[in-house]
């Protein structure tokens, strides 16, 4: 209802972009002849980051290291839900080195780590959603990852298929609005998987494929704010008139890896 939202404090981990480029390509957004700006893309996150400060959120950062290139996209590196961390194991053989400087950062944080046996690219494919956790599965995270999780989370996992590869992660496809709704873009997700969003959440924000291009469904909600790609424009029209504040956050920079807001956002629950 308009006027009701209340947004909750986040407490989210980044990595800042010092070493970020476009070295390889591991989907299809990635171009590694296309030149990354590497000062507009500082410039771009220093917004966001400042952003979520300005909104009352903390923000704390991981070191980046040189190798690695894509470990701006802090998302990958964990799904954290009541302060328990279910650590990654990325894909592709790239980028599996990132695990070891988060693992690291989180405990010496104070949380254990999780060390998944089977591949999985944390809240990349992991989407706590209140009494649930989507998890994706297609691309990246496999089916055999989605059962670790729920051991170790205890949380019920709602398994959903990924069918297109420009929306490989289940964060390009689909963000948590609040405990109870989030926005999705339904061509993303096979037909058996659109059922399951459609009983689970009736009353879901379904996206264009538009809006999904922008990144729009690569968004961070804290109930009330949503800080969204600005290219989402229709998305962002059906945010306001259902009562949440759209901020808009330009990471354009970041889609000639594949990435956008939240692939850049850990969000730490405890
Ligand atoms: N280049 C990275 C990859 O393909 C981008 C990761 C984006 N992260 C995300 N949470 N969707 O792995």
């Amino acid at each position: 209802m308009p006027g009701s939202r209340v947004p909750r404090r986040r407490r989210f981990l980044v990595c800042e972009p010092r070493h970020f480029a476009v070295q390889y390509a591991i989907n299809p957004w990635m171009h590694p002849d296309r030149p990354v700006d590497t000062g507009r893309a500082q410039a771009q996150w220093q917004a966001l980051t400042d952003a979520y400060r300005a909104h009352g959120h903390t923000v704390e950062t991981v070191e980046p290291v040189p190798s690695l290139p894509d470990m701006v996209f802090a998302a990958n590196a964990a799904v954290v839900v009541g302060g328990r961390v279910f650590g990654s194991l990325f894909k592709a053989p790239e980028r599996r080195p990132e695990s070891l400087p988060y693992d690291t950062w989180f405990k010496s944080a104070g949380f254990d780590v999780y060390r998944p046996e089977s591949v999985c690219e944390g809240e990349g494919d992991f989407v706590p959603a209140g009494r649930w956790l989507l998890a994706g599965t297609g691309f990246r995270t496999t089916r055999e990852a989605h059962r670790e999780a729920q051991e170790f989370l205890g949380v019920p996992v709602i398994g959903l298929t990924l069918v297109d590869p420009y929306f490989y992660h289940l964060d390009t496809a689909l963000f948590v609005l609040d405990e109870e709704n989030i926005a999705y873009y339904p061509e993303a997700f096979s037909p058996g998987s659109r059922e399951v969003l459609a009983r689970l959440y009736p009353d879901a924000v379904t996206a264009t494929r538009k809006d999904a291009e922008a990144f729009g469904l690569n968004s961070v909600s804290d109930g009330l704010h949503v800080f969204m790609s600005p290219g989402a424009t229709d998305l962002a029209d059906r945010l306001t008139d259902l009562g949440y504040l759209p901020v808009p956050v330009d990471l354009s920079e970041f889609r000639k890896a594949g990435g956008g807001i939240k692939c850049c956002t850990q969000e730490i629950r405890s």
